[in-house]
Order: structure tokens, then C-alpha cells, then sequence
């Protein structure tokens, strides 16, 4: 997989995806991420990449001319399955999308600033508008990191049998049940007796019973979904 990342902030993305089983991941050969700084794209001679809003009072707006010649020009060395643009008023980012994401083979993510991009690139460009949450980040670098992190962490070869995404929170509508490590007993609490038996089969019921618990609990939305209510 290849993910192109346009932003004008690069500084941002860098740390964030050179780590851990990101860095490794691009160690083996399964995902190529390039961050493009949109001012090498810019025309203007101040290398500026925002404009005035036609709305008055509404903050700047990115500028067209950047935002086209950097999608141009990657769209002119290879096909895209996805240009995606952050936004706060895109559709909510969640597992299924990134399962989704995973299988894809190049994504462009082009990072939201100022008060966003004009309605037309929109329009014509953008495939997908996603949002991390209901809440307004400074900028669209921090949704390309969660969406990146867990697109790539997907990509079958990345994760260990260990570490296998099976077995995530969310994967099939339940959160993941609580785990324990040494010592057996801590501050008066003890390991559930259950996971010291030995009993693979009698630790996977504790598991999912644990996981169902949980969800039914602490995420009510997720559980109607489990149970298929919605
Ligand atoms: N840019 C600013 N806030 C955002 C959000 N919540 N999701 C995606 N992009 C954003």
C-alpha cells in the first residue's frame, strides 16, 4: 500500500509515523507513506498556499492552485483508489473504514487547514471526507495520523499472530476484555482465578463473556450493534 500525505505542516507527521510498528511495517516493504509539503507546490512567489474567504469574516481559505497541482501531479504517476481530504464535517472515521482503507492500494490524504478548502476541489477531487470526531483540531494532520496508524497497523503482515487485529477492541462490535500480568496479586486485587486454570477453552469463554460485559456497559451504542438492534 502507499499513502501520500499533502499538508503544510510535515513536521507534524513525521514523528508520529516513524515509530513502532508503523516504522516497521515500512521496514518490510508493506506501506510506503510520502509527506508532501503543499508549498513546494505553490506558485505564488511567498510560497503562500491560503486565500481570501468570499464569505466575508470567515478566515482564510487553502488555495486552489497548490491543492491541484499536487494531486495532479501524483495522479499523473499512478492511479488512486482514494483522495481523501480531513475535515471536521466529514463522515465519522471509525474500524470498518479502516478495515476498508486497508485494502486499498494508493490513498492521497490531503490535510484540511484555515477554514478549509473550496467547495469546487472538493467537489471534483475528493472521494472521501472524514472526520475523527465532533470536536475541531487546529488542523487536518492529526486525523491523517489516526487514519494512517490505524490503516496501516490492518495491512495483513503487519501485526503478529500476537498482536493479531483479530482480537481488537471494535473488531466485531465488542471493546476488548481486561488483561493482567504480574504479580498475581496487587494492592489486595487478584488475577481472575480463570486465567491462572490453564484451560484454554474455559479463558476463551471468560474472554468474550468479559467482552460482552464490557460493551453492554460502557458502550451501549456499540452493543445494540453487537446484538443487531441496528
Ligand atoms: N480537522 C479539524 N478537526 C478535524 C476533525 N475532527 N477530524 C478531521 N479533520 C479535522
Amino acid at each position: 500500500m502507499r499513502i501520500d500525505i499533502i499538508t503544510v505542516l510535515p513536521e507534524i507527521l513525521e514523528s508520529p509515523l516513524n515509530h513502532s510498528i508503523i516504522k516497521r511495517a515500512k521496514e518490510k516493504g508493506l506501506v510506503e507513506i510520502h509527506i508532501h509539503n503543499l508549498r513546494n507546490f505553490s506558485e505564488n512567489k511567498h510560497r503562500r498556499v491560503d486565500d481570501y474567504s468570499f464569505s466575508k469574516g470567515a478566515g482564510m481559505v487553502m488555495a486552489i492552485q497548490p491543492i491541484e497541482k499536487a494531486i495532479e501531479v501524483l495522479k499523473s504517476e499512478r492511479e488512486y483508489d482514494e483522495i481523501i481530504f480531513t475535515t471536521p464535517d466529514g463522515t465519522a472515521f471509525n474500524q470498518r473504514e479502516a478495515n476498508m482503507l486497508s485494502l486499498k492500494e494508493n490513498i492521497i490524504i490531503l490535510c484540511g487547514h484555515y477554514k478549509g478548502i473550496d467547495q469546487r476541489i472538493r467537489d471534483y477531487y475528493i472521494t472521501k471526507e472524514i472526520s475523527i470526531g465532533d470536536y475541531v483540531l487546529t488542523g487536518g494532520e492529526l486525523a491523517a495520523v489516526v487514519i494512517t496508524d490505524s490503516t496501516v497497523r490492518l495491512i495483513p503482515g503487519v501485526l503478529s499472530d500476537e498482536t493479531s487485529a483479530l482480537t481488537d477492541s471494535f473488531q466485531d462490535c465488542l471493546l476488548s476484555p481486561p488483561v493482567y500480568t504480574r504479580p498475581i496479586e496487587y494492592k489486595g486485587m487478584k488475577i481472575p482465578d480463570i486465567l491462572l486454570s490453564g484451560n484454554d477453552k474455559l479463558i476463551d469463554d471468560w474472554k468474550y463473556n468479559q467482552a460482552v460485559e464490557r460493551t453492554k456497559k460502557l458502550r451501549p451504542d456499540l452493543y445494540k450493534k453487537f446484538i443487531g438492534e441496528e
